[in-house]
C-alpha cells in the first residue's frame, strides 16, 4: 500500500485524557508524524453536544493541547489547532447535513448509547458524526487514526462523501480509519468488558494521563482480573488480564508471547506490580513536559494560533470546492 499522505484526527476536550486515548489515538499520531502530514484537532464544538461549562471547556482545551505536545506531537511536523477556530468546520457540516440521512445517523451506536432514547438530548449530539465528517473531509485526509469506537463514524464519513461525490461531482477524498489491532479498544480497569472511558462512573475505570504514581498503583492493584490466575492473552475468556497485558505490550513494545513466557506462573500480584512500574515510568516524562507546558500558556496559545492559520488555509480551499459543486459561490 502506498504511504498515506495526510492524517487527521481529534479528541474532545471533556474530562480527563486517559490511557485509552493515548494508546488508541495519540501514540499512533506521534508514530506517523515523520512520514505523514498530520493534522490534529481539539474538537471543542463536539464537546458542546453534551451540557458543558464554558469556563471548564476553555481550560480543557488548553490541557488537551498541552497533552498533545507533551506526548510528542511536534508542531514543526504536525499541525495542532482548535476546531472552533476554523469556521469552515461548521459550514461544511451544514452542507453535509443536507446530504446525510436521518436513518443513517439514527443507527450510530454512540448516539444510541449516549442518547439512551431521551428526547431531551441535544440535536448536536445527533448530528455529531456529520461535524466529524466535515472535520475529516476538509483536510483531504487519507487516514484517520482512532480507537475502535470511532470506526462507525469514519465509515459514515465515507458514505456521505461518496454520496456527495456521486451527486455533485468528485470533491472529497475517501478516508480510511487506522485502528490498532490490539489497543484499538483499551478496556475499563474495573469493568474489562467495556471500553475505558472518561465518562465512566468511577475513576477506577481509567488511568488518567495526569494520575500520580500512588493513584496509578492503587488503580492497577484494584483492577479486575479473572479466575484461574494464569497470565495469558485470551480476551474472550480472560478479559481482565488480557487488557492489562495489552497495556503492558503497547507501552513497552514487547509481544504478547514474550510477556506470557516471562510471567508464566508468576501470579497476578507480581504482574500488576511490574505493570505499575511500566505505566508510571512511561507517563513520567509526559507528565513532566505537561507540567512545564502548563506554565507557559502563551507558548501553547501561539502553537494553536499558527496551527489554526495553516488549517484554515487548507480547509478554505476544500470548502470553496464543495460550495461551488453544491451550487454556491466559492468563498
Ligand atoms: P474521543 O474524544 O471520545 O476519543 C479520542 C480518541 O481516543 C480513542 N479512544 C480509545 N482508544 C482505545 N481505547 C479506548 N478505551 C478509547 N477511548 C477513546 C477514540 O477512539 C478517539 O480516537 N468523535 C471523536 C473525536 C473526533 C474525531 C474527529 C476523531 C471529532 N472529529 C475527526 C477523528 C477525526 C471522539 O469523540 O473521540
Amino acid at each position: 500500500m502506498p504511504l498515506p499522505k495526510r492524517s487527521f484526527s481529534g479528541i474532545q476536550p471533556t474530562g480527563n485524557l486517559h490511557l485509552g486515548n493515548y494508546l488508541g489515538a495519540i501514540k499512533q499520531w506521534v508514530k506517523l508524524q515523520d512520514t505523514v502530514d498530520g493534522i490534529y484537532c481539539i474538537v471543542d464544538l463536539h464537546a458542546c453536544t453534551a451540557t458543558h461549562d464554558p469556563v471548564v471547556l476553555r481550560r480543557s482545551v488548553s490541557a488537551v493541547a498541552a497533552f498533545y505536545l507533551a506526548a510528542g506531537l511536534d508542531p514543526a511536523k504536525s499541525t495542532i489547532f482548535v476546531q472552533s477556530a476554523v469556521g469552515a468546520h461548521s459550514e461544511l457540516a451544514w452542507i453535509l447535513g443536507c446530504v446525510a440521512r436521518f436513518g443513517e445517523l439514527a443507527r450510530m451506536t454512540q448516539f444510541k448509547e449516549k442518547g439512551e432514547g431521551r428526547e431531551s438530548v441535544s440535536v448536536g449530539l445527533f448530528t455529531y458524526p456529520v461535524l466529524m465528517a466535515a472535520d475529516i473531509l476538509l483536510y483531504d485526509a487519507n487516514v484517520v487514526p482512532v480507537g475502535e469506537d470511532q470506526k462507525q463514524h469514519v465509515e459514515l464519513c465515507r458514505d456521505v462523501a461518496e454520496r456527495f461525490n456521486a451527486t455533485f461531482g468528485d470533491t472529497f477524498i475517501l478516508p480510511e480509519p487506522l485502528i490498532l489491532g490490539t489497543g484499538g479498544r483499551i478496556m475499563g480497569l474495573d469493568q474489562p468488558t467495556k471500553k475505558m472511558s472518561k465518562s465512566a462512573g468511577s475513576p477506577n475505570n481509567y488511568i488518567a494521563l495526569e494520575d500520580d504514581p500512588d493513584t496509578i498503583t492503587r488503580k492497577i492493584k484494584t483492577a479486575v482480573t479473572d479466575t484461574g490466575g494464569q497470565i495469558c492473552y485470551a480476551p474472550e475468556e480472560k478479559p481482565g488480564i488480557s487488557n492489562l497485558l495489552t497495556i503492558y505490550s503497547l507501552l513497552t513494545g514487547e509481544t504478547m508471547s514474550d510477556l506470557e513466557a516471562r510471567y508464566t506462573g508468576k501470579g497476578y500480584g507480581f504482574f500488576k506490580r511490574e505493570l505499575t512500574e511500566v505505566v508510571v515510568e512511561n507517563l513520567r516524562p509526559l507528565q513532566t513536559r505537561y507540567r512545564a507546558l502548563k506554565k507557559d500558556p502563551a507558548a501553547v496559545g501561539e502553537i494553536l494560533r499558527q496551527g489554526a492559520e495553516r488549517a484554515a488555509g487548507i480547509a478554505g480551499k476544500t470548502l470553496s470546492r464543495a460550495r461551488k459543486r453544491f451550487g454556491m459561490e466559492p468563498v
